[in-house]
């Protein structure tokens, strides 16, 4: 059974298809073979009745990354995994805006998340996607969502679209992972990173939003180059370019207790001294972002290693970019010593974090045959090269 054709959204499209939606709301988490002869029982087509399930889970799913605008809204599953959330969307269309963009055309649209964030800035949109479910799924959206009115959808190659006539113009490619990792090959991008990479010299006020591993060469020169994470999660990196641009790097945390935002060179280089008292554990946008030093210096803080990203501190400060540990031991990584040390403290509980150790945590837990009714920190790193493993309190 398809998830979604073309001609299965035009039919959830029509009045049949909205009660089917409303029927498919209503039985929330039914199981599924109930759910689907709870929905033929109302006198709905089978296809009809399982596309209308599909959504109404996917919606489901949605709610995290769209809000309440999920239950209004259609998708794909694939669409929905790349598809942009909602405040980060929102943020990013109304830098466009204050820049003074108007119009936009929004270069492989996929659900229309940024197109429909920048329209509620006002901004006319001409979204294109080469797909054709995913266009049709992106103008159902604007609809659904009474933007219609500001949103052109076209089924069309990003790169037969004339750009010049728009004030902005904002891509997010598509890309296939090249093998395994969390290495992305730039070349594997759709529309081809080349397109991509020239549209700045088209349109001056161009937003392109690219995987978090994107490779800092490959940023245009003089653009800005933002790492967003969204609960600590890294959730992708945004190239800001011509009159868009205003730090080098950006790197930008929203958590529900608010939006933190650090700028700064990424070039910059923080003091090594001793491992102090506390260690900050920095998010991964102020680690991606290479704005280590700018955060380091926001706390008076120093590095262990030249080359490994965690922070020591003698004093506690508070701070929104990093997680703060209190350290109670270092030591140089020994199995044995460890062993012994954690089964004195009756340690039976572990949070293992690392950098610059090729240790797997999971493994170390079982060499650790851990017993005893408390808990701690352990993080494996290095000091001047050499592999040392340090005892932590949440602090
Ligand atoms: C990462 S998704 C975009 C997600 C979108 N920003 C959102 O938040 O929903 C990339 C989209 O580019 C489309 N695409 C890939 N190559 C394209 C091309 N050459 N021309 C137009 N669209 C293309 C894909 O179909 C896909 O929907």
């Amino acid at each position: 059974m398809p998830v979604v054709t073309p001609e299965l959204l035009s039919r959830l499209l029509t009045p049949a298809g909205a009660e089917a939606l409303a029927v498919a709301a209503e039985l929330g988490d039914a199981e599924p073979l109930a759910a689907a002869s709870a929905v033929r029982a109302r006198g709905i087509g089978a296809e009809l009745a399982a596309a209308a399930l599909t959504q109404a889970s996917l919606r489901g799913r949605a709610a995290m990354k769209f809000g309440p605008d999920a239950t209004r809204m259609f998708f794909t599953r694939p669409g929905l995994e790349q598809a942009t959330r909602a405040e980060v969307a929102a943020r990013r269309a109304a830098r466009l805006a204050a820049a003074g963009a108007r119009s936009m055309a929004d270069l492989g649209c996929g659900l229309g998340t940024d197109a429909i964030a920048a329209a509620r800035q006002g901004i006319r949109v001409h979204a294109v996607d080469a797909d054709p479910l995913t266009a049709a799924v992106a103008a159902a959206n604007a609809e659904a969502l009474g933007l219609a009115g500001l949103i052109t959808v076209e089924c069309a190659d990003a790169t037969t679209v004339e750009v010049e006539r728009y004030d902005a113009v904002f891509a997010d490619p598509a890309r296939r992972q090249a093998g395994r990792g969390r290495v992305f090959d730039p070349k594997s991008y759709s529309p081809p990173w080349d397109f991509v990479a020239a549209l700045p010299d088209r349109v001056p006020l161009t937003a392109l939003k690219l995987a978090p591993g994107i490779d800092h060469a490959l940023l245009p020169p003089g653009a800005e180059g933002e790492w967003v994470s969204v609960g600590g999660d890294l959730v992708e990196a945004a190239f800001w370019c011509g009159p868009l641009a205003r730090e080098p790097r950006r790197a930008t945390l929203i958590k529900p207790g608010g939006v933190s935002e650090l700028t700064g060179s990424g070039v910059a280089a923080a003091p090594v001294g001793p491992v102090g008292a506390y260690l900050y554990d920095p998010d991964p946008a102020v680690v991606r972002s290479h704005l280590v030093a700018e955060f380091a210096a926001t706390v008076d803080g120093r590095l262990g290693d030249p080359e490994i990203a965690y922070v020591y501190t003698d004093d506690p400060v508070d701070t929104p970019f990093a997680r703060r540990l209190g350290v109670t031991d270092v030591l140089p990584f020994s199995l044995k010593k460890l062993r012994t040390l954690l089964r004195e403290r009756g340690i039976g509980r572990l949070e293992i974090r690392k950098r610059g150790s090729a240790l797997v945590p999971d493994q170390l837990r079982k060499d650790l045959r851990l017993a005893g009714p408390n808990g701690a920190g352990l993080v494996l790193t290095r000091i001047d090269g050499a592999p040392v493993v340090l005892i932590t309190t949440t602090a």
